[in-house]
């Protein structure tokens, strides 16, 4: 349970996480109990989710009944857009430690290089809130800073402020939508990537209304499985895990949750881990379409990926 990478920060991430986007705040609670009652170490939050305070519910009557202890847990947030420059950071990550009921955040991340807003400020103040999030760490609010949804150049970017380094990369990632360049250039720099929606994320198509071809009903994916005598998610969770990231899956059924932790407990044979690398469909399911804009910054996706 207990298994972790190593962060350019020096601190240790726990390679398996329970994710929370769209977990329902009348289900969220009980689902992180259950998630740390499992032998759970990371959470994956964000303010955007809208849950944070039943996650903290959830965190301190854990820590509380002795189930766990505030320093074995991993808690991620994520700054959301409408936050960017340096006048919000602070403001928008205290919020959410409030609502998580922590002192500290083990990871806070950059959530979009977006600002949400059109006019004047539509462009995002990428370098100005990067310092902001480094000012976190020094103030000691925040162990490791990170971005989500960044494109190689627009962490290039970031790099160029020295100091407090960049040690999370969170994408989506999966058979599906691998990610390699931005995960062999985060490889090459020492950064760890974090991949969302391990599943490929059945329920995001129906959320962004998107006629998407389902991961976990991929033939090949349902034959490793059955040769194998494993869940299909089974298989695709040891899949993130060979391919070197951590990953978050995100269930509120509390059986789900366990067999998901358990993914650590085998070994994906190199022949299937090499089968499921090779599927052609790539393609992302959480495309960022809803951030593009003729106004601006990004008037069409290959902008805002590149
Ligand atoms: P549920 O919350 O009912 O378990 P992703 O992390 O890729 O976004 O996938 C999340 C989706 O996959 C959710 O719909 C979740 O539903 C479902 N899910 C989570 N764990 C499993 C599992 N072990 N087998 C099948 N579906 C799962």
């Amino acid at each position: 349970c207990n298994t972790t990478a190593l962060l350019a920060s020096g601190y240790d991430i726990p390679l398996v996480g329970l994710g929370t986007w769209k977990s329902e705040p009348g289900r969220v609670t009980a689902a992180v109990k259950s998630a740390l009652a499992s032998g759970y170490r990371h959470i994956d939050c964000a303010a955007i989710y809208k849950n944070e305070d039943e996650v903290g519910n959830a965190l301190a009557a854990s820590i509380h009944q002795g189930v766990v202890r505030r320093e074995d847990v991993f808690i991620t947030s994520k700054l959301w857009n409408s936050d960017h420059s340096d006048r919000r950071v602070k403001a928008a990550c205290l919020k959410s430690m409030r609502d998580l009921r922590v002192d500290y955040l083990d990871l806070y991340l950059i959530h979009w290089p977006v600002t949400g807003n059109r006019g004047p400020d539509v462009q995002p103040p990428l370098l100005e809130t990067w310092k902001a999030m480094q000012d976190l760490v020094c103030q000691g609010l925040v162990r490791s800073i990170g971005v989500s949804n960044f494109s190689v150049s627009k962490m290039e970017g970031l790099m160029t402020a020295p100091g407090v380094p960049l040690s999370v990369c969170q994408v989506e990632c999966h058979p599906y939508f691998r990610n390699d360049g931005v995960h062999a250039w985060c490889k090459q720099q020492g950064i760890h990537m974090t991949a969302y929606s391990p599943l490929g994320s059945a329920d995001s198509a129906s959320l962004l209304g998107r006629n998407a071809q389902m991961l976990l009903q991929n033939e090949t994916l349902l034959s490793i499985a059955n040769d194998l005598k494993r869940s299909p998610a089974e298989v695709l969770l040891q899949w993130g895990l060979r391919n070197g990231t951590s990953i978050l899956p995100k269930s509120t059924s509390s059986e789900r949750i366990k067999a998901n932790l358990a993914s650590l407990d085998w070994q994906l044979p190199q022949v299937a881990f090499e089968a499921l690398n090779n599927l052609d469909y790539q393609r992302r399911m959480v495309d960022g379409s809803f951030w593009v804009n003729p106004a601006g910054p990004y008037s069409n996706l290959e902008e805002l990926w590149k």
